[in-house]
């Protein structure tokens, strides 16, 4: 369960996220959507607690993760991040990029995680080659993979499936929303799609400016 109490966050003179609070239970999943510069990537930041608030609380299953002045370190949070921009180590090929994201599993377990992600996402033909050899899109691929890997219990996912073809975006869908479910997980969907975001969430938050501008809830 992720709580979030009047959470805030400011650049200079920019309040990037204005006194923010929601909830969202465990096995919960959120999509967050709002114009560009609303604070999307910002909040997602302080939920891995890679940035620290400027006040406000976040509690991860009961416990205090984020005040002021504090914050429990992202490997620690049981998380798995994509970025907006994938970023994958120019020195690893594909396979060891996916690889990397599954460092705490036994050797043999990683392995066959690899062989299954590669399959899932056609990816299987490029396993050895190198980040600058792969276009966008495939690139993009990697990165979701690489973050789905280890079935994290938190997935904070940012804009995960932007410029990817139509056919494509309702398959990677189908495996996020198939991966949250197996992990027993709580999923954070940052986009400007609600549509696409309909696929995989059940719940919606609209940010602009920083602030919460509307809460729609499954009933
Ligand atoms: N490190 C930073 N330093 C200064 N200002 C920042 C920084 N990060 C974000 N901002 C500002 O905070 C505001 C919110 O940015 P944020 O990246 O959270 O928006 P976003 O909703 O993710 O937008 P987009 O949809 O374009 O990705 C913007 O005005 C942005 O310019
Ligand atoms: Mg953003």
């Amino acid at each position: 369960m992720i709580q979030v109490v009047e959470l805030s966050k400011g650049y200079g003179t920019v309040a990037a996220v204005a006194g923010v609070s929601f909830t969202v239970p465990a096995l919960g999943t959120l999509a967050v959507l709002g114009p560009s510069g609303s604070g999307k990537t910002t909040l997602l930041r302080l939920l891995a607690g890679l940035d620290l608030p400027d006040a406000g609380e976040i509690y991860l299953d009961g416990r205090l993760a984020s005040r002021p002045g504090w914050a429990l370190e992202p490997h620690r949070r049981g998380l798995g991040f994509l970025f907006q921009t994938p970023a994958l180590w120019p020195h690893l090929t594909v396979a060891q990029n996916i690889l990397f994201g599954l460092y705490k599993s036994p050797k043999k377990a990683a392995q066959e995680r690899l062989e299954e992600l590669l399959e899932q996402m056609s990816l299987t033909a490029l396993a050895r080659r190198y980040p600058y050899q792969i276009s966008g899109g495939e690139a993009r691929r990697v990165s979701l993979a690489r973050t789905l890997a280890p079935r994290p219990r938190l997935l904070l996912l940012d804009e995960p499936l932007i410029n990817l073809d139509p056919e494509l975006k309702h398959h990677l869908l189908q495996l996020i929303k198939t991966t949250v479910t197996k992990s027993r997980g709580t999923l954070i969907y940052v986009t400007h799609d609600r549509q696409e975001a309909a696929a995989v969430v059940e719940d919606f938050l609209f940010l602009d400016r920083g602030r919460i501008v509307q809460r729609l809830e499954a009933v």
